[in-house]
C-alpha cells in the first residue's frame, strides 16, 4: 500500500497505465480460460442484438488476411479437383470475407456446429454443387472430429459420413433436376437432351428421406441445356430448342422447384419434423467461351458492384424465380394450420448474390480432371463456398434455439 501511494503521488499517469495493463492481462486470461459455452452465449447475444436489422444475404466481400479454418494439409477429404492451389492457382482468392451490410457474420465454429447437430441427420440434395457444399462442410468439421465414410455409392453420387462422438450423419444425394427426368438416346447413344417431368418428384432421393432432420435442397444448372418439358405426361414445350414452344429454363427450374417444395412440405409422409433449407442458384463464370469451347475464368479479384449484375443477368432471374416459389409456398403453408401440427419448416439460404461476385474463385484450369477444359462452375476449397456453411450454421443455431 505504501508503495502504491508513493507511485500515485509521484506519477498518477504511470499508475493508471499500469492498472490498465493489469486489467487487460486479466481480461485476456479470463477469455482464454473461460469455457467455450461462455463465449458461445456471448456471441449469440451479440448476434441476436443485431439480427433483426440485418439481412445476411446482402453485403459485400471485404479483405480478410486471416488463414482459413482448413487448408489442403488439414482436410484429408479435400477432393483433388477442388484443391486449386495445389494445381497452381494463386491463393489470393481465399483472403476475402463476406460482410453483410448491417452486421458481422460470425465465423464458422466447427465445435458449435457439431453441438447443434448432435444426434441429427443432415442431407445436401441436388447436383454437384450440393456435393461441393458437403465437401466444404466435411473439411470444416474434420478440424474437430474425423468423419467415417459409412456408405459411398458409385461415383460418389450418394454418400454418407458419420461423426461418432457427436452422433451426426452427413449425407449427399445426387439429383440433377429433383424431379423425374430421362436422358434421350439418339441412334443408340446417350444425348445431352433430357425429357423432364415437371410435376413428378424423383423418388430415388425421396426414398432416402426417412430420418433426415435437415434437408438442404438446391437445383438449377442442369436445366440450362436442351430439354423437353412435360406435365401430366403431356408435352408442354422445350428449352433452348426450336422444334416446340420454347418455355425457357427459368420456367423449368421454377416448376421443378415448386413440385419439390410442395412435396416436402405437404405430401411427404416421412418428413415429420424435418426442416427444409432452400439454397439458391449459383452461376458459372465462363468468359471467352463456354465449358467445351475453351471458356475460362481467370479473374484475380471478385467482380465489382457495377460488373456483377451485367455479368450474369440470367443467374439473377433464376434466383428471383426461386425466391418467388419459396415465398409462395411459405405463405400458403403458414395459412394452413396443418403446418404447425406437423412442425415442418422451410428456410431460405440465399447465396446467389454473394457468389455472383466470385468469378475469381472457381478452379478454372487449376484442376486435373480434363485437359483443355476449365471448371468455372464449381468452387475451390477452401473458398467462398465455405460461406454457405457459415450461413447454414446461423440458420441451424437459430432453429435449435426456437
Ligand atoms: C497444398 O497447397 C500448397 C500450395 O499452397 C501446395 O504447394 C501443396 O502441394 C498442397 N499440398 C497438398 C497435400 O495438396
Ligand atoms: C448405401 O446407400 C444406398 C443408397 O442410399 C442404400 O441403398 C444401401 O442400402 C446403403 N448401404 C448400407 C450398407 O447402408
Ligand atoms: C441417326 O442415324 C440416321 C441413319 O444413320 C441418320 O440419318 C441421322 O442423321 C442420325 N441422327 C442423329 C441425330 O445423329
Ligand atoms: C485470361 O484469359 C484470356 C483468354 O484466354 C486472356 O486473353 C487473358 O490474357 C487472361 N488474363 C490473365 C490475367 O491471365
Amino acid at each position: 500500500m505504501e508503495y502504491c501511494k508513493v507511485i500515485i503521488q509521484r506519477n498518477i499517469g504511470l499508475f493508471l497505465f499500469s492498472l490498465f495493463l493489469l486489467l487487460s492481462v486479466i481480461l485476456v486470461l479470463q477469455t482464454l480460460y473461460s469455457s467455450n459455452s461462455f463465449n458461445i452465449t456471448f456471441s449469440q447475444f451479440e448476434y441476436d442484438h443485431e439480427e433483426e436489422a440485418c439481412d445476411l444475404f446482402v453485403g459485400k466481400w471485404i479483405r480478410d488476411f486471416r488463414e482459413p479454418i482448413y487448408n489442403n494439409r488439414t482436410c484429408p477429404t479435400l477432393p483433388i479437383v477442388k484443391n486449386c492451389v495445389k494445381h497452381g492457382k494463386d491463393p489470393d482468392y481465399i483472403y476475402w470475407r463476406w460482410k453483410p451490410d448491417g452486421c458481422d457474420l460470425p465465423r464458422f465454429a466447427p465445435s458449435m456446429f457439431l453441438n447443434i447437430v448432435r444426434g441429427k441427420k443432415l442431407a445436401f440434395i441436388g447436383d454437384s454443387l450440393a456435393r461441393n457444399q458437403m465437401e466444404s462442410l466435411l473439411c470444416l468439421l474434420s478440424q474437430v472430429e474425423s468423419p467415417l465414410n459409412t456408405n459411398i455409392s458409385t461415383e460418389g453420387k450418394y454418400q454418407t459420413w458419420y461423426f461418432p462422438s457427436h452422433d451426426f450423419t452427413l449425407m449427399v444425394m445426387w439429383t440433377q433436376f429433383l424431379v423425374q427426368a430421362t436422358q434421350r438416346t439418339v441412334n443408340g447413344t446417350a444425348s445431352d437432351v433430357f425429357d423432364i417431368h415437371l410435376d413428378k418428384i424423383n423418388s430415388e432421393w425421396t426414398n432416402q428421406l426417412p430420418g433426415i432432420n435437415f434437408a438442404v435442397i438446391s437445383t438449377g444448372n442442369w436445366f440450362i441445356r436442351k430439354t423437353y418439358l412435360h406435365k401430366d405426361d403431356k408435352l408442354l414445350g422445350c428449352t433452348l430448342c426450336s422444334d416446340a414452344k420454347d418455355l425457357g429454363y427459368v420456367f423449368a427450374i421454377k416448376n421443378a422447384l415448386s413440385t419439390t417444395l410442395e412435396f416436402l412440405l405437404s405430401r411427404c409422409k416421412d418428413c415429420e419434423g424435418m426442416m427444409t433449407v432452400l439454397r439458391t442458384y449459383t452461376p458459372s463464370h465462363f468468359e471467352h467461351g463456354s465449358w467445351f469451347s475453351g471458356g475460362n475464368c481467370n479473374r484475380t479479384q471478385p467482380l465489382s458492384e457495377s460488373e456483377v449484375m451485367s455479368f450474369n443477368k440470367n443467374a439473377w432471374r433464376i434466383k428471383e424465380s426461386q425466391v418467388e416459389v419459396f415465398e409462395k409456398i411459405v405463405q400458403r403453408v403458414e395459412r394452413e394450420e396443418k403446418m404447425k401440427k406437423e412442425k415442418k419448416k422451410l428456410v431460405l439460404l440465399d447465396v446467389s448474390k454473394a457468389m455472383m461476385y466470385r468469378a475469381d474463385a472457381h478452379p478454372d484450369s487449376h484442376w486435373q480432371r480434363w485437359h483443355n477444359v476449365n471448371d468455372c462452375l464449381h468452387w475451390c476449397l477452401p473458398g467462398p463456398v465455405d460461406l454457405w456453411n457459415e450461413l447454414l450454421m446461423v440458420i441451424l443455431r437459430k432453429h435449435s434455439r426456437n
